[in-house]
């Protein structure tokens, strides 16, 4: 285990000290618990526990960050979103995630700041190409978002993947939406999707949203891959300050994040099956953490919500 964000700030000075960065490198995969809470998030502070987090994103190389969103029968009830549009949901959103705005230059003085989002042609291509692989082995859909009626990085995004689209995924059925059109459609039309390709910061804010398709933010798991099968695992939550320390999160975004890890980075296909039905025998079984519960039932905990899970592999 090697420190990062805060507890990293905290010891050493640094949210991403050379040594995590030196045990990442040698491994075969990251497992990432969050960075991040009030202690550290004076916006004026030197020191983030976030640029830990971005620095080591970029420095594995880990530019798609696939964040899959499954609607399980048993939680539709769990979604704010009336049952009829989330039978079958079963999604996944490709965020480009070493590029754009939080990569950019930022600036500030008193009364001035800006980000700078800056996007290469070989940056959209190779993201573009992973969504469109990945959609030839779903259900051939893929849906690209931006805001090209506004902004110029996204101008070129649409360009480039309508390019590559065309001449080398000719068999894919393939959408464009507007961001701000597509927040709303993930929520009318959230069954419509199959695979979704966007760049870093919409792909953050829409995963957010989409979480409540499946209940809640504590439900989805994420991986970020690069060009090897190296790769960083973590849910798509935050370090969640407000429930801390009360044993009552829900852990399965990080169960299945690991899930995620055991397929893609070390090959073990029959394993990581295994825990992701796991994870849905416990909820089948009844088991729920207070962020999914049904009115009038009991949360279990943190604890008894992963001794459910671990006692369902088989
Ligand atoms: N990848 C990361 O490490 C990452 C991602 C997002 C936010 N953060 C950091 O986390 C801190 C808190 O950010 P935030 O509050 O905006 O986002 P958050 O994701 O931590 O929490 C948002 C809301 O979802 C709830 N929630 C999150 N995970 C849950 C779980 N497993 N079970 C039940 N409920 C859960 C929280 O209680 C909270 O109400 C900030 O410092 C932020 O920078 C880190």
């Amino acid at each position: 285990m090697r420190l990062i964000g805060g507890a990293a700030i905290d010891k050493h000075r640094n949210p991403l000290p050379p040594e995590t960065v030196a045990a990442c490198m040698d491994s075969e995969a990251v497992f990432l618990g969050a960075v991040g809470g009030p202690k550290w998030s004076d916006p004026h502070a030197m020191l983030r526990p976030e640029k830990g987090l971005l620095e080591l994103r970029s420095v594995l190389g880990v530019y798609a960050n696939l964040r899959p969103v499954q609607v399980l029968d048993e939680l539709i009830d769990a979604s704010p979103l009336k049952r009829e549009y989330l039978t079958g949901v079963d999604l996944i959103v490709v965020r480009e995630l070493t590029g754009g705005i939080y990569f950019g230059k930022k600036t500030r003085d008193e009364t001035v700041a800006s980000d700078l989002c800056i996007y290469h042609t070989h940056e959209i291509e190779r993201i573009v190409r992973v969504a469109a692989r990945l959609a030839g082995e779903r259900r051939n859909k893929l849906c690209s978002i931006d805001k090209a009626n506004i902004l110029e990085t996204s101008r070129l995004w649409r360009d480039v993947t309508d390019r590559i689209l065309e001449r080398e995924f000719p068999e894919l059925e393939t959408e464009t939406l507007l961001v701000d059109a597509a927040a709303m459609h993930l929520l009318s039309r959230p069954g419509d999707f199959d695979v979704i390709v966007t760049e870093n910061m919409f792909g953050d804010i829409l995963t957010d949203e989409a979480s409540m398709l499946a209940g809640s933010l504590g439900m989805l798991p994420s991986a970020s891959l690069g060009d090897s099968t190296r790769g960083l695992y973590e849910p798509i939550h935050g370090s969640a300050p407000d429930i801390a320390g009360r044993d009552i999160a829900n852990p399965c975004g990080a169960i299945a994040s690991a899930a995620m890890l055991l397929r893609h980075s070390l090959g073990l296909d029959d394993e990581a099956t295994a825990v992701e039905k796991a994870i849905r025998a416990a909820i089948a079984g009844g088991a729920r953490t207070a962020d999914i519960v049904a009115e009038g039932d009991i949360a279990v905990s943190t604890t008894e919500m992963t001794d459910r899970i671990v006692a369902g592999l088989t």
